[in-house]
């Protein structure tokens, strides 16, 4: 019988569509997606008869990493991936030897237009690009790839409703890559923008809720030192980064505790390699003061398209698992106890003007925290009720037997799937959740707006679900 580390490179090398792989190959980074990662861990599992949970296996996604997992020695020295920061300590000694490396050389302040935006190509970043060309601004969009995807950019608008036409004069694309040194732009570029944009709107981010952090590190973490670079270079420009409440897991905010704004109390567990990487970022970004940059940090919650369209963003986590919900006719029977709470969210238009207008940075040094998160919630009986009200016949099912029926999906069609099997052997999960609740008075203008517009009823969430099952 083949040893197991020969087995597991077979499979990877067929996952991969390629002759042979090396011990040290990466899936992802060779070209594998999360389907292929799940693929390979199913078919391990049916080679070598030992289960491999997919965020376990993502740790590592080599043939050496995986083979290590069967007692097989590792040949390298070195790690394969980036090692995962251990403690808090070593994000803050990381954090401050970036930042040692950055030099303010900025003169005054400015709120001269153009406004850099990151992140305009995905869902967020398009209405808040919207939103600041409707209100007469100039626009440099960071875009991967650059110029070649102003026409793909101009329709993704369209698509979603947001395109005019007297837009474009106003509407600059320089190629760039968060991943990358100085956001990987060329540095005529970069001098170029340190010089003429007046504020900076950090929005994109690699939003994936599977990978671990090492993974996204770069783009998601390490990157807000470049963007602070360049913030402070030649000029300051006022910085907003666009967060995620998710970086105030219920690991250090019971549901119990009002969250007041300002800094996390600790970063997220090491499971969660997205909230783990938009925390980090905030981490950087809260030491904005030391160097002089202006900066606002905005947590927001989540996001669906504006009241008129009700566009939604299909791959996003919450409309795959309620696709997973329609694709199985069941919810968890959970869902009808009283008082279980699912889902805080905003329409994107609200979001953008928050973003833009109402959460705008001072100009002064320093780093400001807003939860723009509203504390009028969405129930699990209010979503069951607007799938019912947008005309889908949906049962419920034992909580287990239903994430494991959920698992058993297309992990093409429904990404959630290939956690779902997974949480069904969590404790708790079919015990009522309570949601966390935000100080109103840390910035009231913006509780107001989040709370007035917050999506919560079964009527509100119809128009969208309409939308999800007509996509
Ligand atoms: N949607 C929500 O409900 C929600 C909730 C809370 C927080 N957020 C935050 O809101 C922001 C936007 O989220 P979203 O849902 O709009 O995400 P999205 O639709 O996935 O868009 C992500 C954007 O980031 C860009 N991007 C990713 N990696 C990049 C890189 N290495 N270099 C340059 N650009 C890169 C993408 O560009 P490409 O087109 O090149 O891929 C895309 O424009 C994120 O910071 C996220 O953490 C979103």
């Amino acid at each position: 019988m083949p040893e197991p580390e020969a087995v597991i490179r077979a499979l990877f090398a067929d996952v991969l569509g390629v002759s042979d792989v090396g011990p040290g190959t990466h899936l992802l980074e060779a070209g594998g997606d999360l389907a292929a990662a799940t693929r390979l861990a199913g078919r391990i599992r049916a080679e070598l008869g030992v289960a491999l949970p997919l965020r376990e296996f993502l740790k590592e996604p080599t043939p050496e990493g995986v083979a290590a997992r069967f007692g097989v020695p590792r040949r390298s020295s070195g790690p394969v991936a980036p090692p995962l920061p251990a403690a808090d300590a070593a994000i803050h000694a990381e954090i401050t030897d970036r930042l040692r490396r950055i030099t303010p050389t900025f003169s005054a302040d400015s709120t001269a237009e153009p406004v850099l935006l990151t992140g305009a190509t995905g869902f967020v970043g398009a209405f808040v690009l919207a939103h600041l060309l409707a209100r007469g601004r100039t626009v440099t969009a960071l875009v991967r790839g650059g110029e070649p995807r102003r026409g793909e950019l101009v329709r993704h608008l369209e698509n979603l409703g947001l395109w005019q036409d007297g837009y474009a004069a106003r509407l600059t694309v320089v190629d760039g890559d968060l991943a990358a040194p100085a956001l990987g732009l060329d540095r005529a570029t970069h001098d170029e923008l340190a010089g003429t944009i007046g504020r900076i709107i950090h929005c994109a981010a690699w939003v994936n809720h599977v990978l671990p952090y090492p993974l996204l590190a770069a783009a998601n973490a390490h990157s807000a030192a470049s963007i602070l670079e360049l913030a402070v270079t030649r000029r300051r420009k006022p910085v907003t980064y666009v967060s995620t409440r998710g970086v105030l897991t219920p690991e250090n905010y019971p549901p119990e505790a009002e969250i007041a704004a300002g800094p996390v109390v600790a970063l997220p567990p090491e499971a969660d390699g997205y909230g783990r990487s938009k925390a980090v970022a905030e981490a950087y970004f809260a030491r904005a003061a030391e160097l002089g940059a202006a900066v606002t940090v905005v947590r927001i919650p989540g996001v669906f398209g504006d009241r008129d369209r009700h566009q939604i963003q299909p791959g996003d986590a919450w409309w795959s698992w309620t696709k997973a919900t329609v694709l199985t006719g069941r919810y968890p029977s959970s869902y009808d106890l009283p008082g279980n709470e699912l889902t805080q969210a905003v329409p994107a238009d609200v979001i953008a003007h928050v973003i833009v207008d109402l959460a705008r940075p001072s100009g002064e040094p320093g780093c400001r925290f807003v939860n723009a998160v509203p504390n009028r919630v969405c129930s699990t009986r209010d979503f069951v009720a607007g799938l019912r009200e947008a005309g889908l016949a949906v049962e419920p099912m034992d909580d287990r037997e239903w994430h494991l029926a959920v698992g058993r999906l297309d992990v093409d069609d429904v990404w959630v799937a290939a956690v779902a099997g997974q949480v069904a052997t969590q404790p708790g999960i079919d015990l009522p959740q309570r949601l966390p609740r935000f100080s109103a008075d840390d910035d009231p203008a913006v509780s107001r707006a989040v709370d007035a517009a917050a999506i919560s009823t079964p009527q509100d969430l119809a128009g969208y679900v309409r939308t999800l099952a007509g996509s």
